[in-house]
């Protein structure tokens, strides 16, 4: 278990363990089972991870179910196109839009605000965020990154296709005069004129788009091209889901190429709490 060898956070680890059993229950059995025999340091690991597990029920529960949504959107795409997106992201926001962002807080506001912080705090340290930048957040669900880099930037825009994500965060950004949410179409970026942002965040959005197909995803990394400033970077916060960094790294080159972008940081994991891999794209100076 990566968590007993200090590889993953405990949310992350709980996020693996809980696709593999019904209920937290049977999870807290096999824990104690797998308690035997270990040494000290790891019986506490162990031992923290089951404290967790128990604090968490309603959130494993919840995962679960969300777990299954994910599920069927996946086997409904490419065909259904953008509408099967629309109608995942609409149920999960009703459902918990903490946990609906990210399944690995269990629905929790405490480890989603600490895996925020660490994120703003990695765009801040490249400065992908300042004070000069325009930012979009491509995906932005409920409006999190929005809110936190809001005071980091001289303007905010998020843009989603779920109309039920983007309700939440424009009324997370209502009292933030440099902040605007837009509901898009998924394919492309209209709406917002050529070099119009600094910088363009996709975190966690951009496996739902790869799962639209290769078209609609060259077409709206040619969209992001498009509306970004010359030297402005795309950073994109997860790419695939599908567990091969080598293969992400190779089509997120490509992506590059097609699109006018140059590589910075491919399929870094910067975070301690979340595992997502990180890749830095500033556009080109001078493609047309
Ligand atoms: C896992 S959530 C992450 C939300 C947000 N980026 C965050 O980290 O809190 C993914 C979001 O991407 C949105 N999304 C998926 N495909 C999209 C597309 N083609 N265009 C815009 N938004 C999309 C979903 O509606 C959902 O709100």
């Amino acid at each position: 278990m990566r968590w007993l060898r200090a590889e993953s956070s405990q949310p992350i680890a709980l996020l693996h363990l809980v696709a593999s059993f019904s209920e937290a229950d049977a999870l807290l059995r096999h824990l104690d089972d797998a308690a035997e025999g270990l040494d000290d340091s790891a019986a506490a690991r162990l031992a923290a991870l089951r404290e967790f597990v128990d604090g968490h029920r309603s959130g494993i529960a919840l995962v679960r179910r969300m777990g299954a949504l994910h599920v069927r959107s996946e086997n409904e795409l490419p065909a259904r196109g953008v509408a099967a997106l629309r109608e995942l992201y609409d149920e999960l926001a009703a459902l918990d839009p903490t946990a609906a962002v990210a399944l690995y807080s269990f629905g929790d506001a405490g480890i989603l605000s600490e895996a925020t912080a660490e994120v703003v705090e990695y765009l801040r340290a490249r400065a992908v965020v300042s004070p000069e930048v325009r930012m979009l957040d491509l995906g932005c669900g409920t409006g999190r990154l929005l809110e936190a880099c809001a005071p980091r930037c001289r303007s905010v825009s998020g843009i989603d296709v779920s109309p039920r994500m983007v309700a939440l965060a424009a009324a997370r950004c209502l009292g933030l005069a440099n902040a605007s949410v837009t509901l898009g179409e998924g394919g492309d970026l209209r709406g917002f004129p050529d070099a119009a942002f600094d910088a363009v965040l996709a975190a966690d959005s951009w496996p739902h788009v790869g799962s639209l197909g290769p078209e609609a995803s060259l077409g709206l990394a040619r969209e992001v091209a498009r509306v970004l400033a010359p030297g402005g970077t795309f950073t994109l916060l997860n790419y695939s889901y599908r567990g091969d960094d080598a293969a992400d790294a190779a089509d997120v080159a490509a992506l590059a190429e097609s699109c006018g972008f140059t590589v910075v940081a491919s399929g870094e994991r910067p975070f301690a709490l979340w595992d997502a891999t990180a890749f830095r794209l500033p556009r080109a100076v001078g493609i047309p």
